[in-house]
């Protein structure tokens, strides 16, 4: 593969309305400055980042298949309410060989029970949440880390 490598940034339902969406608990930051961050920290860190948001399952499971389609070399996921409920997204990640980083902005653990339980989480390299807009950095990061040492190996 020639140029850097690139990393898919997926969000999934509501998260475009972040920055007025319940601020008490997902803070004032729009999804749009979470975007341009994670370029930015991207340029850094030595990965190209495109991101891409959709409150429909069958978009952002045809996008993951792009994904690997297109050779990107790994995902960063947080895939809203379908966390919660999605077979399909999760057998989508399962088919492919992408590795997936799960972010969310709240920690889950501590939120409403049926907030517990991911379908993401068994089939993702692992799971960061509780952090606000760094989750999605903390992901970008633990990606990266994640694929330099699969270069390796
Ligand atoms: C979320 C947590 C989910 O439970 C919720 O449905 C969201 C956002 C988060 O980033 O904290 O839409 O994924």
């Amino acid at each position: 593969m020639t140029g850097r490598p690139r990393v898919l940034v997926l969000h999934g339902p509501n998260l475009d309305r972040l920055g007025k969406r319940e601020p008490a608990v997902y803070g004032a930051t729009t999804l749009a400055e979470i975007d341009a961050s994670l370029v930015e920290l991207g340029g850094e860190l030595g990965v190209e980042v495109a991101s891409f948001q959709s409150a429909h399952e069958g978009a952002l499971i045809e996008r993951i298949h792009r994904a690997e389609d297109e050779g990107a070399a790994g995902v960063v996921f947080n895939p809203g309410a379908y966390t919660h409920t999605s077979i399909a997204l999760r057998d989508a990640i399962a088919a492919c060989a992408l590795p997936v980083i799960e972010v969310h902005l709240s920690n889950v653990a501590a939120r409403e029970p049926f907030r517990h339980h991911s379908h993401i989480a068994p089939v993702a390299v692992g799971t960061i949440a509780g952090f606000g807009p760094e989750s999605y950095r903390l992901g970008l990061r633990a990606l990266v880390g994640y694929l330099a040492r699969a270069r390796r190996t």
